[in-house]
Parts: C-alpha cells; structure tokens; sequence
C-alpha cells in the first residue's frame, strides 16, 4: 500500500496551502517503505487515515523457515516505523505513537500527528539519511571507526531502550566461526533451500535480492549486536525502530552498514550468543557491520546464505 493509493481528491491540499496531515502522512509512508528487512520482503503495509497512520504486519510476506515466528518480520516493521516517524518530525509535525503486538488484526502501531512543530536541520539529515541509506555487503575500509563515533550511536540506541554491544575483536572472529555453523545448521533444514530459492529468483524474473549479493558473516571490520532485556512481539518492534536508528544515523556520518541475522535465526546458536557476548542480559536481535565504505565495487563473498 502507497502513499499515492491514500490521497483522494477531497483531501488534497489547494497549491498554496500547507499539505494536510494526511498529505504529509501519505509522503511519510513512501520514505517508510524505504525501510530494510529480512529478503527485503517489505512486511508491512500502512493505511493513512486523515489523522493517522496504522502499521500492520503483512503476514504474506512471511518465511517460515528463516523467521518462524515472525520476529524478523517484526523488526523490519519497527524499522518501517521509525522511518516514518522521522519523515514526518522533519516535516514539521509532533506525533505519538502507540504500539500493539499485532496478535489482534495485525495492528502493530498507530502514529498520531499532534501539533506542528519547527522542523530543525537535524531531523531533516536524518530524513535525508533514508534516501542515502543501503545495505553495504561489500567488505569496508581498514580504516577504524572513532570510539566517538560509537560512542553516539550507542547513546542514540540507548535512548529508544535497546542495547548496542560493541563487540571486540576476537568476538568477531568467534561470531564467524558461529556463523558458518549457523549457515551449516540452517542449510540442512527442509524448506529452507525452496525459501531461499523463493527470495534470490531462482525461480523468478525478478528476485527480491540477486543471488550474489547474499553473503553471511565475511571478515567483518566493525560487528555490533542490538539486544533489548525481553523478548516479545513488541520488543521486536522496538529492536527494529532502533535499528532503524542507528543504521540512519550511521549513514548520517557517512559510514556503511550491514545487517546479517543468520547467527540469531538459529535457537542454538543464538542462546550462545545471549549468553558469551551479553552475559545472559538480553537476546540478540540481530548483528550489524559498521565501518566506513570499501571502494571495491564487488559484493562480498559468493554464498548465497542469507538475505
Ligand atoms: C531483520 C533483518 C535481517 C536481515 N538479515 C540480513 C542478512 O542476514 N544478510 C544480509 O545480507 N542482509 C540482511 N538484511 C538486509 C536486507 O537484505 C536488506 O534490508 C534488503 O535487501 C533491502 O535492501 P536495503 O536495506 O539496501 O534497502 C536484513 C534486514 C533485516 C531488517
């Protein structure tokens, strides 16, 4: 659902007067389909209303197999969502927004503009942000990114309550190794060669993502790992507007960003994980490259594992 199938004649604005709250809801949506998620299946669909705009999830786009209880579905959602929050602060409006677990009627939230607010050059970067933003699966520059740099996106993660853990270097190449054991485990499950078969076009003219730009863990330069202290449906959605958060405000500063989930698909691997990288605190939600762009032009790695 678009933007462009909300607007209806009776509720466009004349040309000079400002766009009405469903004008700016409409736009808001377009730059929240822009949101990532798993396969890129886009799982959510929004529905504009004159004062209002309600998320569900869309449970055609489901993967059974990859996301059985539909907790990455969840996470694009709140990333779609957090996308739309921000278009519409920098078009000048407050808003609130209420969230549900979408057990019922799928309703996953409702954002509400309030009152007109003074749109600040910050929210406009940021909102700049989701046109720049892509996920980088190249290898990036050896060059490292500023504890500073971290610091700030960690404090923007904090403040949507979900934890960003930096993780070190041998934590890296740990997560590695785990990741191929993740990709070996995951690979021999029934169904889940159809469903990657599903998502790169095997058979299909035009794949939701190109085989060769599905790569898992491949020598990550910078891998930090998102994690919120509970689990549930709504948790899910908050992960994903933190995600959200931090990959806008990453590309903001210029660097690449890359999400892979394989490790936290699988039970096993990702009860390992909760417990050696957050000490049983929280669960992981899903690991995200940071790092300043490669110039190579190549996708990295050939196996195509995970989307
Ligand atoms: C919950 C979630 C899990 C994802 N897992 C992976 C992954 O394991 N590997 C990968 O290359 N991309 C992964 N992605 C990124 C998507 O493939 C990507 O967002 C999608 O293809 C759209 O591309 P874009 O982000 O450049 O717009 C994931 C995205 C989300 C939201």
């Amino acid at each position: 659902m678009t933007g462009d199938d909300q607007r209806d004649e009776s509720t466009q604005s004349a040309p000079d007067a400002p766009p009405s709250k469903k004008d700016v809801l409409c736009t808001a949506v377009e730059l929240a389909g822009r949101a990532p998620s798993l396969y890129n299946a886009q799982p959510w669909s929004w529905k504009v209303n004159d004062e209002d705009a309600e998320l569900f999830l869309d449970a055609t786009q489901s993967f059974p197999v990859t996301d059985p209880d539909m907790r990455e579905a969840r996470i694009g959602c709140g990333a779609s969502l957090h996308h739309l929050q921000v278009a519409v602060t920098a078009a000048g409006w407050a808003h609130e927004s209420q969230l549900s677990s979408g057990l019922e009627a799928r309703l996953l939230a409702q954002v509400r503009l309030t009152d007109p607010i003074e749109a600040d050059p910050a929210a406009l970067r940021l909102a700049q942000a989701i046109s720049l933003r892509h996920n980088d699966r190249r290898p990036f520059s050896t060059q490292p990114v500023s504890a500073d740099a971290l610091a700030a996106l960690q404090a923007a993660v904090d403040d949507e309550g979900v934890h960003l853990q930096v993780v070190t270097h041998d934590d890296r190449i740990w997560l590695s190794i785990l990741s191929e054991r993740a990709a070996a485990l995951q690979g021999s499950r029934e169904g889940y060669s159809e469903e990657l078969a599903r998502v790169t076009g095997a058979n299909d003219a035009s794949p939701n993502i190109p085989t060769d730009e599905i790569p898992h863990v491949v020598s990550p330069r910078h891998t930090d790992v998102t994690l919120r202290d509970f689990d549930t449906h709504v948790d899910w959605v908050r992960a994903g507007e933190a995600l959200s958060r931090l990959l806008l405000n990453a590309t903001e500063r210029g660097l690449a960003t890359g999400i892979q989930s394989q490790p936290v698909e699988v039970a096993m691997i990702r009860i390992q994980i909760d417990e050696h990288l957050l000490s049983g605190l929280g669960h992981a939600q899903v690991l995200v490259r940071i790092g300043w762009p490669g110039t190579t032009n190549v996708a990295a790695g050939p196996d195509p594992q995970q989307g």
